[in-house]
């Protein structure tokens, strides 16, 4: 990747003339079946400038209420787009048409009105949970029945599609607009592309400039970006394997509570309680070790499995988390 930076060709992208950042965005359109993507800073930059393009002022967005979109954007949606978020509880971070249509409220002068649904696959805080084509097909289809568009915060879509072992059009093929990363299980360093039909990259094209996103000579990132795509996402199955390898490892551990059955990707979700600590005080302690390790909340942990991260890795982390947790119950 650091070659390919070094050497891309490179334009002035804000009037259309990064070569790299073109061969990017085309290749991550025609990835994603859609007529074109839009190259940006962020993942929440993309879900950002997607959403403003896909809505007006004043009206509702139907998120799962623990959709990274809501929880980790820094409110931006509300802030920027003037945009009221409904959240609708899912099971595993997955919704289906009856739990949306329950929260739809109909046209009603009191009431904002609805014009979009955003799903997220992988789903982060439910541990990197899988939508399936059907389950995907089934909003997508109910929400278009109700006059709205669907936005799918793909950042790891590429996880979902190879954990299913289908080609990511499978799913991507049931949302109007999607965002998908670069960076994480991908490897760049940098980057994330909006992808939709022509008229939506062109609107969202227009946010992204009001963003600040216009990035001139934006190939050196771009060209990673091309890598990212082209040669990393067959690496994710390896990615998968660790993080099951690290769930099966963690249930057997007393007091750590984990099913291996329900981590489907590179998210590993637990819980702690039963160890008689906190989340914090945990990832603490591991640390001291050199794991690092995120807490949800009081007693749910995160780890995530990525490039870089090997098998020998994992062997370690298990050992930290096994003694760390022996030293907690002896206490
Ligand atoms: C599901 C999901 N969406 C969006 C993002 C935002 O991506 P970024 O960190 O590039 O802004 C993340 C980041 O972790 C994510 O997990």
């Amino acid at each position: 990747m650091l070659e390919a930076m070094r050497t891309a060709p490179l334009g002035d992208d804000v009037y259309g003339e990064d070569p790299t950042v073109n061969k990017l965005e085309e290749l991550a359109a025609k990835k994603m079946g859609k007529e074109a993507a839009l190259l940006t800073t962020s993942g929440t930059q993309a879900n950002l400038v997607s959403v403003l393009s896909q809505t007006k002022r004043g009206e509702e967005v139907i998120l799962e209420a623990e959709a990274h979109m809501y929880y980790y954007e820094a409110g931006a949606f509300s802030a920027f787009g003037g945009l009221i978020p409904r959240l609708v509880k899912g099971q595993f971070g997955i919704l289906t048409p009856q739990e949306i249509e329950s929260n739809l409220r109909p046209p009603n002068i009191h009431f904002p009105p609805t014009s979009l649904v955003c799903i997220e696959n992988t789903h982060n805080r439910a541990g990197g949970t899988i939508w399936t084509p059907s389950e995907t097909k089934a909003v997508y289809d109910f929400a278009h029945r109700r006059g709205l568009k669907v936005h799918m915060d793909g950042a790891r879509i590429f996880n979902a599609a190879i954990a299913q072992g289908i080609d990511v059009t499978e799913l991507t093929k049931y949302a109007d607009s999607l965002m998908f990363c670069l960076s994480k299980g991908l490897s760049a360093p940098v980057g994330s592309l909006a992808v939709g039909d022509r008229e939506f990259i062109d609107r969202a094209r227009r946010y992204r400039k009001m963003l600040g996103g216009g990035m001139r000579q934006a190939g050196v990132i771009a060209a990673a970006g091309i890598i990212a795509i082209e040669k990393m996402v067959g690496r994710l199955k390896d990615d998968h394997a660790n993080a099951q390898f690290l769930a099966k490892g963690l249930a057997s551990i007393q007091g750590i509570e984990i099913n291996p059955a329900r981590v489907q990707t590179n998210i590993v979700v637990y819980d702690v309680s039963g160890l008689g600590t906190n989340g914090n005080k945990w990832v603490e302690k591991l640390l001291e070790s050199r794991v690092k390790a995120g807490a949800l909340e009081d007693n749910r942990i995160r780890m995530v499995t990525h490039r870089g991260i090997e098998r020998e890795d994992i062997e370690y982390a298990l050992d930290v988390a096994e003694k760390t947790a022996t030293d907690i119950r002896n206490r």
